[in-house]
C-alpha cells in the first residue's frame, strides 16, 4: 500500500489548479442511466471513485469512454442490460447507491447491494428509500439487496425529507424526472452539487423548478436527451487547499476554484486570520501573520462543511486560542482527533463538539486515518509539523483528491508518494 511522506515547515507557495468536484461528479454519471443517448461530461476528475462509478455503469451495460487524451471528458450512453449494483462495487463506494433512483424510473427496476456503515458513522439509506416509495416504487430488502420495482412507470408526488440528505435528495430529483405528473420535494438538499444536478438533467429536458432553494418541483417529461455538461469545481478541494496554505503561512492561487460556492468555510478561514480574495483566474489565498482560534459548526449548505471538519481542525490545532469544531452531520467523524493528538494538538471531545487547543507546533509522526477527509487533514498536519510524517492508506486520498502530492510539491513542499 502506497505512503506518502512529508518534511514540514515549507510554506506553500505557487498555483495549484483545482479539478471538477468528486461529489457532483458521481451523480451526473447516474444520470447517465436517464437516457440511451449520450451524456458528455467535462471537468471530470481523475479519481478512484469515478473509475469505480464507471465500473458500476458499465455492469449495468452502459458504456463509459473517454474523449479525447486527458481523461477529462468522458461520454455515457448506451441500453442498460442490468438492474442491479452488486455488492463488490457498492462496499467500495456507497454513491453507488445513487444509482437506484435513476435505474428503477428507466427500467422499472433495480437492485442494489445495501451499503452497510463506514468509517465516519452508519449512514442508512431510508430516506432514498421511502421518498422512491412515495413515488409508487415497491421496496423490499432480501438477502443484502435492496430490490425498488415500479413496472408501471413511477408517479409524481409531494415528499418531505424529515432532515437534509444530499444524496436522497439527488435520487429522488433524478427518479422524478421521468416520474408521470409533479414532484416536489420539499427540505430538499441546497448543496452546490445538488445544483448542477439539476442543471445537467435540465440541460437532458427534464422540467425543474426552485434549483438553489429546498423546495424542487419537477414535472415529469417521458424521456431525456442527449446533453454536454460541465462539472463545478471542487469546493472541498478548494477549501482543503486553501487550509494548507495558512497552516503553512503561504500563498497560494487557488486555479479555477470559485468563492460562490464557499461562503462559510471562507468566512471562517478570514476570522482566524487567512487573507481570502478573488483573484484572475481564481481564489487566492494566504496568511502572512499569525492564525487565531475560530469556531465552526457543520450543517447542510450553505452551512460549515462537514467534508472541511478534518482539515479546519487540523489548521485550528496549531492557532493562537482556543476553537470549538462541532459535527452535526456525522456520528462518527472525529478519527482524526487521535492521529492529531500523536502528532501534538491539544484537541478534546465532548460528544460532537471538540474543543481545540492550539499548540505553538505539531511534531511529526506515522499516523493513519480510516476516511478521505482525515487523511487529508493528517496531510495538511504534516506540512506544519518539525520533522517527518508519514500518512498510511493513502487509498483514501486517491478517492478524492487528483494527484496530491504532485499539486503540493509543485508549490515548495517536500512531499512524496512511496510506493508499496
Ligand atoms: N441519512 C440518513 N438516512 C438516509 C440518508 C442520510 O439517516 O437515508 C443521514 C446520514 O447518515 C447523515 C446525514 O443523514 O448523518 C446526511 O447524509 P447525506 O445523505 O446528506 O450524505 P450523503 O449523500 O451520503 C454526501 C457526500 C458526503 C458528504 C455528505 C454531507 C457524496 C457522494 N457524498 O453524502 O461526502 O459528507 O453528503 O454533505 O456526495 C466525502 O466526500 O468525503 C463525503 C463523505
Amino acid at each position: 500500500m502506497d505512503r506518502i511522506r512529508i518534511q514540514g515547515g515549507r510554506p506553500l507557495e505557487g498555483t495549484i489548479r483545482i479539478g471538477g468536484a468528486k461529489n457532483a461528479a458521481l451523480p451526473l454519471m447516474a444520470a447517465g442511466l436517464l437516457t440511451d443517448e449520450r451524456l458528455t461530461l467535462t471537468n471530470v476528475p481523475a479519481l478512484a471513485d469515478i473509475a469505480t462509478m464507471a465500473a458500476l455503469l458499465r455492469t449495468l451495460g452502459v458504456a463509459v469512454d473517454p474523449v479525447g487524451n486527458d481523461g477529462r471528458v468522458l461520454a455515457i450512453g448506451g441500453a442498460i442490460t442490468s438492474s442491479e449494483a452488486p455488492y463488490d462495487i457498492v462496499r467500495k463506494m456507497r454513491a453507488s447507491v445513487l444509482v437506484l433512483g435513476p435505474l428503477v424510473a428507466r427500467t422499472g427496476e433495480a437492485r442494489v447491494s445495501l451499503p452497510g456503515g463506514c468509517a465516519i458513522g452508519t449512514r442508512p439509506i431510508d430516506l432514498h428509500l421511502k421518498a422512491l416509495e412515495e413515488l409508487g416504487a415497491e421496496i423490499t430488502l432480501e438477502a443484502g439487496y435492496v430490490t425498488a420495482t415500479a413496472r408501471k412507470g413511477l408517479r409524481g408526488a409531494n415528499v418531505i425529507f424529515p432532515f437534509v440528505s444530499v444524496g436522497a435528495t439527488e435520487n429522488l430529483l433524478m427518479a422524478a424526472t421521468l416520474a408521470e405528473g409533479t414532484t416536489v420535494i420539499a427540505n430538499a438538499a441546497r448543496e452546490p452539487e445538488i445544483g448542477d444536478l439539476a442543471a445537467c438533467l435540465t440541460a437532458m429536458g427534464a422540467r425543474i423548478e426552485g434549483v438553489g432553494t429546498d423546495r424542487l418541483t419537477v414535472h415529469g417529461v417521458t424521456s431525456l436527451h442527449a446533453a454536454t455538461h460541465p462539472i463545478i469545481p471542487d469546493r472541498i478541494e478548494t477549501g482543503t487547499y486553501a487550509c494548507a496554505a495558512a497552516i503553512t503561512g503561504g500563498s497560494v492561487l487557488l486555479e479555477g476554484a470559485k468563492l460562490e460556492h464557499l461562503g462559510a468555510v471562507m468566512r471562517t478561514l478570514r476570522e482566524a486570520g487567512v487573507e481570502v480574495a478573488e483573484a484572475a483566474g481564481g481564489l487566492s489565498v494566504k496568511r502572512l501573520n499569525g492564525l487565531h482560534g475560530a469556531d465552526a459548526m457543520t450543517e447542510p449548505y450553505p452551512g460549515f462543511p462537514t467534508d472541511m471538519q478534518a482539515q479546519f481542525m487540523s489548521l485550528m490545532s496549531v492557532a493562537e486560542g482556543a476553537s470549538m469544531v462541532t459535527e452535526t452531520i456525522f456520528e462518527n467523524r472525529f478519527m482524526h482527533v487521535p492521529e492529531l493528538s500523536r502528532m501534538g494538538a491539544n484537541i478534546v471531545v465532548h460528544g460532537a463538539s471538540a474543543i481545540v487547543r492550539g499548540v505553538p507546533a505539531l511534531s511529526g509522526a506515522p499516523v493513519m486515518a480510516t476516511d478521505l477527509r482525515a487523511s487529508v487533514s493528517l496531510v495538511l498536519a504534516g506540512l506544519a509539523a518539525k520533522g517527518e510524517t508519514i500518512v498510511n492508506r493513502v487509498y483514501h486520498l486517491d478517492r478524492g483528491y487528483e494527484r496530491v502530492e504532485e499539486k503540493l510539491a509543485a508549490c515548495g513542499a517536500a512531499i512524496e508518494r512511496i510506493p508499496g
